[in-house]
């Protein structure tokens, strides 16, 4: 393919809305001719001849190889959001008429192939088929070699934006719901040896069913593979999130990381608004210090062994503030908090014993997904009018819970 032909702008361009015909026929499936081809030469043989290589297995616990189909397939609809890997819209399958969202891959400034992070989401997102991670349907084409969608199911919110949007903070018993969710599909990922390193309200969607699905695999990996010489990348997990070995240089670390992420998630759902809005890493060091107390020999037995340790200078000792900070949360609540947000990683709770956490059994008991208020989803366009329905279904929530 020539430069031109790959540099070619289709409807399906971030910013040309236009509905345009495809430049190239969509592609046809190309079983029936390999078919035709094949009975073709296929002249009857007197020994029965097997239906594979005697040296290669059969291909039974595989798919079949078949080409992606094309972005055409799909009618687009609205762009959601434009992220740092890719923009992804909400578009109507021509076929069955199901919304989905497409996210398109960036890849026009790639210039060593196809990019690592592209394939690990693929298939880190197939890897961790579960009720609440996003369920990816397929990856189609467009016209261009720069042009590669992720399609999934479409999910009306993100939980950033509805926490912005909606005009209380969730109740207790919805926040448990949503974090034994958030739990469950991350016990599945770290039980299929996958590590998020991504996760923040803005990557876990919420349908208008009250149920939570975890999305943007971009930074995730198998954590069961070999590490490189410089160990595991630093520059991973939204500063907010990030958990204080790897903002310490640590280059070895595992399922932990993911567990101080869903500490800061928990607090969030609870202050509506993110736990450690920092500007820096030493300013987002400093802050936890703050929130725990630093750290001691006792608190993190391998602190000062951390790469950065020698170059900070601890706070003088001081207790932590999870009381002051979380006035309202019940004890088995700030228990479970501060199990999550624990300076060793070696301590810090995984998120199986997470959901055993007595939090999840005590009154008031999670409430049942179907029981959750619906809201506009601002990813399908819809507004709050007047806020009303906003205020209307908080009430009704509210309602329901007691
Ligand atoms: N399946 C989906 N249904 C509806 N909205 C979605 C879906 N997937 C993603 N979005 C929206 O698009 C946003 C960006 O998606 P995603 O996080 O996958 O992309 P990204 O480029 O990795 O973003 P970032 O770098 O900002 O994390 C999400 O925060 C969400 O609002
Ligand atoms: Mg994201």
């Amino acid at each position: 393919m020539d430069a031109s032909t790959s540099r070619k702008r289709s409807k399906w361009d971030v910013d040309d809305p236009e509905d345009e015909k495809p430049a190239t026929p969509e592609p046809q499936p190309k079983r029936r001719v390999l078919k035709a081809a094949r009975s073709a030469d296929s002249e009857p043989s007197p020994v029965p001849r097997p239906a594979h290589s005697y040296y290669v297995p059969p291909r039974t616990s595989h798919p079949p190889i078949v080409p992606s189909r094309s972005v055409y397939c799909y009618e687009r609809l609205n762009q959601i959001e434009e992220g740092s890997y890719g923009v992804v819209f909400r578009a109507r399958d021509k076929h069955t008429g199901d919304i989905v969202a497409l996210k398109k891959l960036k890849l026009d400034e790639e210039k060593h192939g196809f990019p690592i992070t592209a394939l690990r989401e693929v298939s880190a997102l197939m890897a961790c088929h579960h009720e609440n991670v996003v369920r990816v349907r397929e990856v189609v084409v467009g016209d261009t070699l720069t042009q590669v969608f992720v399609v999934m199911d479409f999910i009306e919110h993100d939980l950033k934006s509805l926490l912005t949007l909606m005009p209380a903070p969730f109740l207790q018993s919805e926040i448990k719901t949503l974090m034994m969710q958030l739990l469950s599909a991350v016990a599945h990922c770290h039980d299929n040896w996958i590590l998020h390193r991504d996760l923040k309200t803005s990557n876990l969607l919420m349908n208008n069913r009250g149920t939570i699905k975890v999305a943007d695999f971009g930074l995730a990996r198998r954590y069961g593979d070999p590490v490189g010489v410089g160990g595991l990348t630093q520059l991973v997990v939204t500063l907010w999130y990030r958990a204080p070995e790897i903002l310490l240089g640590a280059t070895t670390y595992s399922t932990a990381v993911d567990m101080w992420s869903v500490g800061c998630i928990f607090a969030e759902l609870l202050l509506k608004e993110p736990l450690f809005q920092a500007k820096n890493e030493l300013e987002m060091l400093s802050m936890i210090f703050k929130l725990l107390g630093p750290p001691t020999t006792n608190t993190w037995p391998g602190y000062f062994s951390l790469p950065l340790a020698k170059t900070i200078a601890l706070p003088s000792p001081q207790p932590h503030q999870y009381r002051q900070k979380f006035p309202y949360l019940s004890t088995s609540g700030l228990d479970l908090l501060m199990a999550l947000l624990t300076y060793d990683p070696e301590q810090r709770i995984t998120a199986e014993d997470a959901l055993q956490h007595p939090y999840f059994t005590e009154s008031p008991l999670p409430k049942h997904p179907d029981l959750f208020g619906s809201f506009p989803s601002a990813a399908a366009g819809e507004k709050y009018v007047c806020s009303l329905g906003a205020v209307e279904s908080a009430v009704l929530s509210t309602m329901l819970c007691y």
